[in-house]
């Protein structure tokens, strides 16, 4: 048994100690918005956000999960995260979707700790986010956009 907390809630499962924080999350509470992409911890579509820094689920046993407080993208709700959402938008950055609830998290994490980012600073944070829909221009443009809507 593991208890821990998601999105605010207390939560507390029964599966094996070695099972992926990415299947508890999809498949024993039912939060689907975090993405399988690789399971080898390359792409970043698992990305959600451990006490307040980014990683990889595909990658994180749940037994290294006892008392931990984990955010994913349904309950992303901090400023950073709404001004990404918003760029996002207004930019079409999605195209077929899989990868962006990592990009959204990675995104949001640098905000918080970059509020405005340089390209380097967004290469480096934004690396390990893989799209095979190569929406890497508007997501840098996402990111700026974003940043520049938090300023004001
Ligand atoms: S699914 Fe976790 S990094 Fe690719
Ligand atoms: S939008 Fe399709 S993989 Fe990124």
């Amino acid at each position: 048994m593991t208890t821990f907390t998601v999105n605010g809630q207390e939560r507390t499962v029964d599966v094996p100690g070695d099972t992926p924080l990415l299947w508890v999350l999809r498949d024993e509470l039912k939060l689907t918005g975090t993405k399988f992409g690789c399971g080898v911890a390359q792409c970043g579509a698992c990305t959600v956000m451990l006490d307040g820094t980014t990683r990889r689920s595909c990658v994180t046993p749940i037994s290294t999960l006892e008392g931990a407080n984990i955010t994913t993208i349904e309950g992303l709700d901090t400023p950073e995260a709404h001004a990404v959402q918003a760029a996002w938008k207004a930019l079409d950055v999605p195209q077929c979707g899989w990868c962006q609830s990592g990009q959204v998290v990675s995104a949001s994490a640098l905000l918080y700790e970059i509020p405005n980012p340089t390209d380097a600073d967004i290469d480096s944070a934004m690396v390990g986010n893989i799209c095979r829909c190569a929406t890497y221009v508007r997501i840098r443009q996402g990111i700026k956009d974003a940043a520049k809507a938090l300023e004001a």
